[in-house]
């Protein structure tokens, strides 16, 4: 965190253009890496430099862009068309605020700087009086990147694009990472002399850099200490790059603070969730959103969870998907189980195999092991739901809600017609289709009664002996069937 506000600098963010080589029909700074749009992690690492303003340049899918951008405290102005990222700085101009005499420029599409590193740059552009600082890179592989050229007295005279370069100039290893600092007053009049002079014909904002030799400026370029805070995302290769990076990173941190993740290039977590100490993360798992997991809790492998609270002390087992509910401390849900919004499942309450839960509260203790679907339920302490049971909370218009008291005992395979009761420590029998209340300590049963009828598979099995065995088809039968008609004449 920067250790005081760069009053006297403007943040601009170059976020117009499309990203041709991704090959999408979605703009290239809303695309996400690390559980966030490119855009709005470059907006993320300013904010804390508390600069003047942070302007970001949009053009394709412009108010899209804005809409990502706005809610974080940034502002967007429009570069229409988009002339390249000289052009992208004159159209800023006219956003900036008067008193800014700084301007730190990034572009959209290099998501994992890291604040500091801002920060770094800025200081030593005011230490060194320079009318120009770059941040730069040395990359083994440095094609496709604009190369640094040096003075003798190693200050940067020009950046050559890629497509520009000599020879010799493509050899150079350092590269421009399209972050800088500029003294606002030197910059103006060399944007002004921008010519585009190039293969696309558009105005480069790395031509500046040249011009302001011209005019007795001088740029300075700092290296990067970890060049992977420069990488762009030019193309899907580099977007899945810098994905795997920022889950790097989220990993790393939360092991530093005491969590155990197995596996962990298997798993996947998103910027915001939060989980305690002592909690275990087997493989492949994902944990997305804002979920928060508390300490001393166990996620399985294969369970994807999503805006979930777990309690300290929760268990999730084995292959389960569930959104936006909660689990209490002691709970252990899972394997194959399936929570969808609003599902609270109470403390030491157990959810087990393809058990769905919705809308429902279940108090302590609950079990529901089996083949359930609980949806619009409030359930009552130590409840028991046998295998199959169904809340039938739907009519094919309205949703009614089943309430279930405490230690009832739900026998295997009823189904709870909604809106219904069942009260304290009732008893429904299995099988049974429930559509009137069930009065507390009482039994409700509602099913067909069992009719016995003696010798009735006997006599069933002659009848069918009798018809096939005379029979000669002309089809040869199948070999299957063959094997059954004989069994059955014995
Ligand atoms: C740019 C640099 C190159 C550097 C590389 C680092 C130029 C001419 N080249 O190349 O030296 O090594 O970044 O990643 O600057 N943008 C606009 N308006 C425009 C054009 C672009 O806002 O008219 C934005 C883009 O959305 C993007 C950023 O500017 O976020 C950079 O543009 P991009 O086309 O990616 O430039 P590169 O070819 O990567
Ligand atoms: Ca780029």
């Amino acid at each position: 965190m920067p250790s005081r506000a760069l009053a006297d600098f403007s943040v601009v963010i170059l976020a117009a253009g499309k990203g041709t080589r991704l090959r999408s029909s979605l703009a290239k700074v809303l695309h996400r890496a690390g559980g966030r749009t490119l855009v709005e992690h470059a907006v993320r690492a300013c904010l804390p430099l508390r600069a003047r303003q942070t302007v970001v340049i949009v053009g394709h899918q412009a108010e899209a862009v804005s809409a990502c951008v706005t809610p974080l405290g940034a502002e967007s102005v429009l570069q229409e068309p988009q002339n390249g990222t000289g052009h992208a700085l004159r159209v800023a101009k006219r956003k900036l605020d008067r008193r800014a005499k700084y301007a730190i420029v990034l572009p959209g599409d290099a998501p994992l700087i890291r604040t500091e590193t801002l920060e770094r740059l800025a200081r030593a552009h005011l230490a060194s009086g320079a009318a120009a600082t770059v941040l730069t890179a040395m990359l083994a592989d440095p094609a496709g990147y604009g190369r640094i050229v040096r003075k003798s007295d190693n200050s940067v005279a020009a950046i050559v694009e890629d497509k520009a370069a000599a020879p010799e100039q493509r050899a150079i290893q350092e590269i421009n990472s399209s972050l800088y600092v500029f003294t606002l007053e030197a910059l103006w009049p060399c944007l002004d002399a921008l010519r585009p002079d190039n293969t696309h014909r558009e105005l480069y904002l790395t031509d500046a850099v040249a011009l302001l030799n011209v005019r007795g400026g001088r740029v300075l370029a700092e290296v990067a200490a970890d060049a992977q805070e420069v990488l762009g995302c030019n193309t899907r290769m580099e977007l899945a790059e810098v994905d795997r990076i920022f889950r790097d990173r989220k990993r790393r941190a939360l092991m530093d603070a005491g969590v155990s993740i197995f596996l962990p290039e298997t798993v996947l977590i998103d910027p915001d969730v939060r989980i305690g100490p002592d909690t275990v993360i087997e493989p492949c798992v994902h944990l997305l959103g804002a979920t928060r997991i508390g300490a001393n809790c166990t996620v399985r492998t294969g369970s994807v969870l999503r805006d979930m609270t777990l309690d300290d002390g929760a268990t999730v087992l084995e292959h389960c998907v569930m959104t936006d509910s909660r689990i209490r401390g002691g709970a252990v849900v899972g394997p194959f189980s399936r929570l969808r919004p609003g599902a609270d499942i109470g403390p030491k309450a157990h959810i087990g195999n393809f058990v769905e839960v919705k809308k429902s509260r279940l108090a302590e203790g609950v079990k529901a092991q089996h083949l359930s679907y609980i949806g619009d339920a409030t359930i009552g302490r130590g409840t028991n739901i046998g295998a199959g049971t169904i809340t039938c909370n739907y009519d094919g218009v309205a949703k009614y809600r089943t309430t279930i008291g405490a230690q009832v005992f739900i026998g295997s395979d009823t189904a709870l017609v909604a809106p219904v009761r069942v009260g304290d420590r009732a008893y429904v029998a299995a099988g049974s289709t429930i559509t009137e209340n069930v009065p507390a300590d009482g039994l409700g049963i509602a099913r067909g009664r069992q009719v016995n009828k003696a010798g009735w598979a006997t006599a069933r099995r002659r009848e069918i002996g009798a018809k096939a065995a005379p029979k000669r088809s002309t089809r040869k039968p199948v070999r299957r069937s063959r094997r059954v008609g004989k069994k059955l004449r014995r």
